[in-house]
């Protein structure tokens, strides 16, 4: 399993976004109002970043991002799509807190 570390907690408001490398890729790590995410940090529709795309908050389920080219939006839990284009998903990852640490790692 691999297991980045993020940075302290206390660098993660509500509303913070970071890319950090993850292996060959960029993951996106969103602290929202519910919660911590971890995202690639790449549009499936066109490569775009999506750090700082605007991410809401829907009841009963995950927060959305949008991406800030073309307007796709994907599930941070899921990593689904909900608006198109496009139609692929992006990975997504598992945030972990130790002793104040912020961790992502690959899903198990
Ligand atoms: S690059 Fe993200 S929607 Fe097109």
């Amino acid at each position: 399993m691999t297991k980045v570390p993020v940075g302290d907690v206390s660098e993660f408001p509500v509303g913070a976004q970071k890319s950090i490398e993850f292996g060959e890729e960029y993951v996106l790590v969103i602290r929202s109002l519910s919660g911590f995410w971890a995202i690639e940090d790449r549009c499936s529709h066109d490569n775009n970043e999506l750090l700082g795309g605007p991410v809401t908050e829907h009841e009963n389920k995950s927060p959305s991002i949008k991406c800030l080219r073309h307007g796709a939006q994907f599930d941070l839990e899921s990593g689904k799509t909900i608006t198109i284009p496009p139609y692929k998903p992006i990975r997504t990852y598992t945030v972990l807190i130790e002793n104040s640490t912020v961790y992502v790692t690959t899903k198990s």
